[in-house]
């Protein structure tokens, strides 16, 4: 198959309406605080029994039709000795992977940080697909305060974003490009609002600048919200019209999925806010998530690292990837929350 037609089907796969992907890439630090949580230690043993479970969760292709894996999780094996990139395979899912190398305070630009990774790239793009893996996902951050993001760190990560996505796409491989707008700070929806479309702004210009197709990428965006710490909420609807606003000016048509990241919002926030943006009137793009977060979060409190909860545990996480499932088609209602075992 050429490239073209690699990057063609993988983009297919991952854009079907009713679907979304499943974030399960945390880093060696930040599975150890997510299983710290949940009193489990962090071991080589540990993350791989968690995450087949994850993978090995029955029916999960029905909601979910890509995963994002860890760099260890791709060599690690499940049940029968099978490669959990393989077990995912056999859901329906495709295996992807996180290849950036994490971030770094950005020299000059005191608040900014940049994403690493660059270096050698391409030779681990050929290892990582020799082990299965069809797309990819690199992650850069912007702090809201008030003095960042500085236009330096807006354009470095922009053009960072934009290498690791040409690099990428000249395998084969799909890019999924995440400036995450983080939602720590007591900042209001309409500084995100601007933040959010400096940003993108700057993405886009800089992926044209390298030529990426944007046919066969995916975006990952923070949605439009307020601070955390922010003294009012925002409706769902609220969410959404911010989120849409901003989107359509600065995200082209061309692109065929814009898939959110939860960023902190708890799981059913997550998926209300996602459901309310399907319910807004057409867009040119598919609109559905890669959470990590919001979707792993009941299922880690119903494991708690013991086997005997792990069907439970496989049921927290269905039910999640299902309420989002049916989020990424404007059809979820809050009601639905009760039929946590169907
Ligand atoms: P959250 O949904 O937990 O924000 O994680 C998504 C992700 O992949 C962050 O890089």
């Amino acid at each position: 198959m050429s490239v073209q037609d690699q990057l063609q089907a993988t983009v297919e796969a991952l854009v079907q309406g009713g679907k979304g992907i499943l974030a399960a890439d945390e880093s060696s630090p930040t599975i150890a605080k997510r299983f710290a949580a949940i009193n489990v230690e962090s071991t080589e043993e540990n993350r791989r029994g968690y995450r087949s479970l994850v993978l090995e969760t029955p029916d999960l292709g029905k909601f979910i039709n890509g995963v994002i894996l860890f760099e260890e999780t791709l060599g690690q094996t499940g049940r029968d000795g099978v490669a959990l990139p393989e077990i995912a395979e056999r859901q329906g899912i495709v295996p992807g992977i996180k290849v950036d190398q994490g971030k770094v305070a950005l020299a000059n630009a005191p608040g900014d940080e940049i994403t690493r990774g660059l270096d050698g790239l391409e030779q681990r793009l050929d290892g990582y697909i020799a082990q299965g893996a069809r797309f990819a996902k690199w992650r850069c951050v912007y702090h809201i305060d008030h003095h960042t993001p500085g236009r330096l760190a807006i354009a470095q990560n922009a053009n960072v974003l934009a290498s690791y996505a040409a690099i990428c796409q000249s395998k084969g491989v799909v890019p999924i490009v995440e400036p995450e707008v983080l939602i720590d700070g007591d900042h209001t929806i309409e500084r995100c609002a601007d933040v959010a479309q400096e940003v993108l702004h700057s993405v886009f210009h800089a992926l044209h600048q390298h030529r990426v197709m944007l046919e066969a990428m995916l975006l990952k965006p923070s949605m439009v919200t307020p601070g955390n710490a922010h003294a009012g909420k925002a409706t769902p609807e609220q969410v959404a019209d911010w989120t849409l606003k901003v989107f359509q000016r600065v995200v082209p048509a061309a692109v065929p999925g814009i898939n959110f990241l939860s960023g902190g919002q708890t799981p059913v926030e997550a998926t209300e806010n996602l459901n309310a943006i399907n319910c807004m009137t057409t867009r040119p793009w598919n609109l559905s998530f890669s959470y990590g977060r919001a979707l792993q979060e009941p299922a880690l409190k119903t494991w708690q690292g013991l086997a005997g909860n792990t069907a439970a545990a496989q049921a927290a996480l269905y039910h999640r990837a299902k309420m989002n499932g049916l989020a990424t088609l404007g059809a979820y209602t809050p009601d639905m929350e009760s039929d946590a075992m169907e």
